[in-house]
């Protein structure tokens, strides 16, 4: 389809929601171009997606904090857009260590964009995440919100990386969508890729799914006194493949020009609020186990709820979710089933 204009670069793409794009990428015959350093993520994730696809994508192992290895990059290979998920992602380890997310997060972005204006390659799509917006004064949340001082280093390094891509638009000929994802979870229906957490979860789903099938005791639910229908956290679930089509529909559109700005937002969720004990309920109905878990108190910087307004999305990318929190239970459950 794009052949003759060159490939999309996929930067994380053998990461969990990387992945799950390219599949996706691959599958609307979009060449695709990964890199990825493997710092939290496996090779093998690329057999998966050619055991999907039916198509190798092309694999540069490549660290991005390493210019002169982007520079080569770019000099050997012909960009059409760039999907851009190379982060570092986990909030409390963003606290310890500031400076390797403002690193991982920050040096690596500019040194993408710089290569890219040097190259002419002007299509940039960015992984951002409703943890910009904080706590929002009004549900669901719109783009809109105002943006809230950030609790994490990561959370400031999706902040910044909006600010630093904005700025660059305002004097170049880079075209830009930020996309902001709410909770992504679950797995390809093929469960040949999925979410691989190293070591001890500090997300929601794998918790759930590693305690069901007995890796993990017990779930702990931080906090059952939130003011919401049942006191615990609403937070918007969405699978990773209604996540990773967004990405379709906002490379098509910046192809296409369609694009109103020269940067442009847009929230990418459900627009469904679920609680922590909605979920535990939903998978123990698609999993038809019980599983063990305690109240126990808040988690320090968790929210009491977020979930999203879609229409923008859904109106200005012609992109909706097709699955519900149970598809991307069973989906994740069946994954875990498939990793013991
Ligand atoms: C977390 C990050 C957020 C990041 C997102 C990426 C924090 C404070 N926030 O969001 O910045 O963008 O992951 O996916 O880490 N929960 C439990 N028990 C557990 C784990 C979670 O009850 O063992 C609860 C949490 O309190 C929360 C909900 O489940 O209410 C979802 O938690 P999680 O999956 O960690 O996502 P977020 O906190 O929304």
């Amino acid at each position: 389809m794009n052949k003759e204009k060159g490939k999309i670069l996929i930067t994380g793409g053998l990461g969990f929601i990387g992945s799950h794009t390219v599949v996706e990428l691959q599958n609307e015959g979009f060449e695709v171009v990964i890199i990825d350093d493997l710092s939290n993520s496996k090779i093998e994730v690329l057999d998966g997606i050619t055991s999907i696809t039916g198509i190798k994508p092309e694999f540069v192992q490549l660290d991005l904090k390493v210019k002169q290895k982007v520079t080569e990059f770019f000099k050997n290979h012909q960009i059409e857009g760039v999907i851009h998920f190379a982060a570092s992602k986990a909030v409390g380890e963003s606290v310890e260590q500031p400076l390797k997310y403002y690193e991982n997060n920050i040096s690596t972005l500019v040194y993408l964009l710089q290569e890219m204006a040097k190259n002419e390659v002007n299509r940039f799509i960015f992984s951002s995440s409703c943890t910009v917006y904080g706590q929002a004064d009004e549900l669901p949340i719109t783009e809109k919100a105002p943006i809230k001082l950030a609790e994490s280093p990561y959370g400031n390094t999706k902040q910044i990386g909006e600010e630093i891509i904005n700025d660059t638009t305002r004097v170049g000929n880079l075209q830009a969508i930020a996309l902001r994802y709410f909770n992504p979870i679950g797995a390809h229906k093929s469960v040949k890729i999925g979410e691989l957490p190293i070591g001890v979860p500090q997300n929601l789903i794998p918790f759930v799914t590693q305690t069901a099938a007995g890796i993990r005791q017990e779930l702990s639910v931080f906090g059952d006194d939130y003011p919401t229908h049942d006191g615990t956290a609403v937070r918007d679930y969405i699978h990773v493949v209604d996540l990773a089509k967004a990405h379709i529909a906002a490379l098509k559109r910046l192809i296409s020009g369609e694009n109103k700005e020269k940067m442009e937002f847009f929230n990418v969720g459900t627009g469904k609020g679920s609680s922590v004990l909605d979920v535990i309920k939903a998978f123990e109905k698609v999993s038809n186990k019980k599983l063990n878990y305690k109240i126990v108190g808040r988690r320090e910087g968790d929210i009491t709820s977020a979930y999203a307004d879609t229409s923008f999305a859904n109106k200005e990318l012609g992109w909706q979710t097709k699955l519900d929190l149970e598809d991307a239970l069973a989906s994740a459950w069946k994954w875990q089933l498939k990793q013991k």
